[in-house]
């Protein structure tokens, strides 16, 4: 394997930063994580529109131009062979004399891409058999809407998860509501077929797949609430289901330990999925 650090292509396995990198020093960065499918960076231009905004919300200066961006990211996917699976990029604020505030102007942002395969059919067969949730309090500040790599709660809360035997934790706020799950967002059907997810105001990150799946939905000529629900809702959902570049739409049939949708995935989350897939550029 392949990966992109600041200028060079590197084997993976010898890849690294320098220790006074503030991604490594201060979780002071950010990321993106697009799928790849039959060769294609999907939602390329929201990813980066995103990243644009993530950056400029924590004042951290473009690695390189957004063009030169794009090539880089279509060299490691090719690079890595990749034609299904992901690619993932991170700027951090650089490297510099560890101090909290910012480093002198004309410090460079340091840029790292890397890219992987995963089987179509190792997602598919996760669609097929549907994902156990845990809830946890939401314990993170005020701005999830920026794609920082500072993840801890959400590395605590998938290891709760997991330890659970679930595979993703959902943050829930003090009024009881679902904000989002440690890597992705929240989604319910209602008895009558209507999609509900929670708005994307500070408290959430404005999932990518998120906006595709929007637009999917008004073309398969589905309802959508963007609102916010609560764990009570969600267990006596027809349907529900998760969304993130690694999973696109995942059903959901099990929340602490409740089954939920009669324990199988649903059909409109499998047909939101399947048609994904056409519809994402
Ligand atoms: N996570 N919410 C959170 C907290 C996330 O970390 C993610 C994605 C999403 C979904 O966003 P998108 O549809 O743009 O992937 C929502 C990525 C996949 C990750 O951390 O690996």
């Amino acid at each position: 394997r392949i990966a992109y650090v600041n200028g060079r292509y590197l084997a993976h396995s010898a890849a690294a930063v320098h220790i006074e990198d503030r991604g490594y020093q201060f979780s002071d960065g950010v990321y993106e994580m697009c799928e790849i499918a039959r060769g294609y960076i999907i939602d390329m231009k929201r990813h980066l529109d995103r990243l644009n905004r993530s950056l400029s919300e924590l004042s951290i200066e473009w690695p390189v131009t957004r063009s030169a961006l794009i090539v880089v990211m279509r060299e490691v996917v090719r690079r890595n062979g990749v034609r299904n699976g992901l690619v993932y990029l991170q700027v951090t604020r650089g490297v510099a004399p560890r101090d909290h505030a910012f480093p002198k102007p004309g410090t460079r942002s340091s840029l790292v891409v890397t890219a992987k395969r995963i089987a179509p059919s190792a997602t598919a067969k996760k669609a097929e058999t549907g994902l156990k949730i845990i809830t946890v309090p939401e314990n993170r500040w005020d701005r999830v809407d920026i794609k920082s790599v500072s993840l801890l709660p959400n590395v605590l809360a998938k290891q709760q998860a997991r330890e659970a035997g679930a595979q993703e934790a959902w943050f829930i706020d003090a009024e009881g509501t679902v904000k989002e799950g440690a890597s992705s967002n929240a989604w319910i059907v209602t008895q009558d077929g209507a999609l509900v997810t929670r708005p994307a105001d500070h408290g959430i990150l404005r999932g990518i797949t998120r906006t595709t799946l929007f637009d999917v939905a008004a073309k398969l000529g589905m309802k959508i609430e963007e609102r916010a629900f609560s764990v009570a809702e969600a267990k006596a959902a027809r349907e529900v289901f998760i969304s993130s570049a690694t999973t696109i739409a995942i059903p959901v049939v099990d929340i602490d330990g409740e089954t939920v949708a009669n324990g199988h995935p649903g059909s409109i989350t499998l047909s939101l999925r399947e048609a994904f897939f056409d519809i994402a550029e």
